[in-house]
């Protein structure tokens, strides 16, 4: 693929890199998407599954289903996509990694600056106590376990549908954002806020903001380049120009 040169040219001079990524990233390890083609939420019920009220309504379920969940992601590893994203940081100053994923694949890529917004399904925490714990000590369980601290019932650490993101990292995400000099938007509908503002926030700040996708989406119109592909082949290919244009 021939990459267009006004992209060289910024990444030439950037100092401050941003890669906004959603679930397309992890496609091409085999974590499922949530909407198109064979996306997950074609298939099961957002409102029974990944909201306060369905998992209330029938915890046992929910939690069931996120018990398969990190079976699969543990089962998984990181893909091109995920390893091009952590290796940029050997050539730019500040490489920030914004998330909408739980999977916890950019870290074991190897990227350190991660902001997860929606959380990490690799954590639990007791509603009642608050004590948070690792997947490990809940492992085997098939009900949604007692906290061994006070009783109270456990609960996966992701944001579900009308619950609020992490304190402050909406705002440390947009401040992100507004200083990066280039912004990849990888593998995501753009969709969900307030998560998906990120990418006009970088744009209205003057950030060179590039979408990587299978497939056009609302906001690849008013970017400054969509690339319409697999993010575990572009993002290499990008990766293996910086390297000749900021080795040289
Ligand atoms: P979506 O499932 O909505 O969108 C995934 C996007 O990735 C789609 O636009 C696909 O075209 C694209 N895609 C698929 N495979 C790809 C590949 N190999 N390379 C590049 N792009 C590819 O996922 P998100 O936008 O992340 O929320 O969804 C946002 C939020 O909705 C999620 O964080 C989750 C979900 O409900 C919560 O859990 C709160």
């Amino acid at each position: 693929m021939n990459l267009p040169n006004i992209l060289l040219d910024k990444l030439k001079s950037a100092n401050r890199i941003l890669f906004f990524t959603g679930a397309g990233i992890s496609a091409e390890s085999g974590v499922d998407t949530f909407r198109g083609k064979g996306g997950l939420w074609n298939k099961m019920k957002p409102e029974e599954l990944a909201s306060f009220d369905g998992f209330m309504r029938n915890p046992n379920l929910v939690w069931e289903w996120y018990q398969y969940r990190r079976k699969v992601v543990r089962n998984t590893t990181p893909n091109p996509g995920h390893r091009a994203i952590a290796e940029f940081e050997k050539y730019f100053d500040t490489i920030d990694v914004i998330t909408q994923n739980v999977d916890n694949l950019h870290r074991r890529a190897g990227s350190k600056n991660i902001l997860e917004l929606h959380g990490n399904i690799e954590r639990n925490y007791c509603m009642e106590c608050g004590k948070y714990y690792g997947v490990e000590e809940f492992l085997n369980s098939e009900e949604v376990p007692k906290c061994p601290e006070c009783g109270g019932m456990i609960r996966p650490d992701v944001v579900w549908f009308g619950e609020n993101l992490p304190d402050g990292i909406y705002e440390t995400a947009v401040q992100r954002a507004q200083f990066s000099d280039v912004c990849f938007v990888v593998g995501t509908s753009a969709v969900v806020y307030p998560a998906a503002y990120i990418p006009t926030r970088a744009k209205e700040a003057g950030s060179f903001v590039v979408e990587i996708n299978l497939e056009g989406t609302d906001i690849s119109g008013s970017l400054d380049l969509s690339f319409q592909g697999k993010s575990g082949e572009i993002l290499p290919e990008i990766l293996a120009a910086v390297k000749e244009i900021r080795e040289n």
